[in-house]
């Protein structure tokens, strides 16, 4: 039988493989809690976006291996121009990313000279460039809460987050109408038959699921947001409507409790993000075995993105 050529050179301790070029590498593993849960295994630091972007600015490793997609890898990069930052997969992309590319977002901006742009980290270096303010689904509301209410606001790409922190806020914003495909397969008619096989369980929701969802749920947060919930809530069950990558860490953090992944609309396996599952624990190896895929941003492009996301950390200092 005849195996691929990176099948037959890949070590039988892929494990153990990975730690050791991470040493000789002087290397850190940065992983998002959608990653599968042997990624997230090897990770020196498992996280939400804001979680993750910290950990970028902060880190004295000369490479970091992000275990995302591609914008967060490509944050990274903003962040450390001088480090060698690795995607496992370059195709691990994000569907919300894509949904605003950035020739219709200048012309769509240039429709509001006076708005300033808060966009959500889920967007390409190039429409951060063209930002004021990056945010992520744990300080959202917080960022529009200090922006004074005269200022008008463009929130983009993310309608369905875009339309919670006008909720929570009071706010109006201008909201670019892009959405991300795996919580958008989240349907109301499943969770209503879900939450009659487990009446007792809590629904719990991130804000990038459609308002119907978002109303049925008993509490709404960034994925680290909801993994602190259920270890200090009462409830023993929960129906996780968010990738169920998260459940990974919710059954460490608290093994006594039930965690349900709310299905998809069809029945398929399109409540796992399709970009995030690209990355295997495979891949890692390979990406610090050769040191590629790497990141690269355009300088002018970077030097612009790194402003809105450095404004996003002084203003997020409070946030845990
Ligand atoms: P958070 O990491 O902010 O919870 O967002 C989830 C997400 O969709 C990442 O792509
Ligand atoms: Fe993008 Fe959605 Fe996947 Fe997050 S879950 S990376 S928003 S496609």
């Amino acid at each position: 039988m005849f195996l691929p050529v990176q099948e037959t050179a890949l070590p039988k301790d892929l494990v153990g493989a990975i730690q050791a070029l991470k040493q000789e590498l002087n290397a850190v593993i940065l992983a998002h809690y959608y990653q599968d849960s042997q990624v997230q295994d090897v990770a020196d630091y498992v996280g939400d976006s804001l979680g993750l972007s910290r950990q970028a600015s902060q880190t004295n490793a000369e490479v970091i291996l992000f275990a995302g997609v591609h914008f967060m890898a490509e944050t990274a990069k903003i962040l450390n121009p001088d480090k060698l930052v690795l995607l496992p997969d370059l195709a691990a992309g994000c569907s919300l990313a894509d949904s605003c590319p950035p020739d219709a977002f200048a012309a769509f901006k240039a429709q509001y000279p006076d708005h300033l742009v808060i966009s959500y980290i889920n967007c390409s270096a190039a429409i951060k460039a063209m930002s004021d303010i990056i945010c992520t689904s744990s300080n959202a509301v917080a960022i529009v809460q200090q922006i004074p209410p005269e200022q008008p606001i463009i929130f983009a790409p993310d309608q369905n987050l875009g339309r919670y922190v006008m909720k929570q806020t009071g706010r109006e914003m201008v909201l670019w109408p892009g959405s991300c495909i795996v919580h958008e397969t989240f349907s109301y008619q499943e969770l209503v038959k879900l939450k009659v096989r487990y009446p007792n369980a809590q629904i719990i929701a991130h804000p990038e699921c459609e308002a119907p969802v978002l109303e049925m749920a008993d509490y709404i947060a960034s994925t680290t947001g909801l993994l602190k919930y259920v270890q200090r809530s009462d409830a023993r069950e929960f129906i996780v409507v968010t990738e169920p990558g998260i459940i990974h860490q919710m059954q460490k953090a608290a093994p006594d409790k039930v965690f349900i992944p709310a299905p998809a609309t069809n029945g398929c396996a399109c409540n796992q993000c399709p970009y995030m599952r690209l990355n295997t624990l495979e891949k890692v190896y390979l990406a610090l075995r050769d040191r590629q895929p790497e990141i690269t941003v355009p300088e002018d492009i970077r030097q612009k993105a790194l402003v809105p996301l450095e404004r996003m950390l002084a203003m997020s200092a409070g946030i845990p």
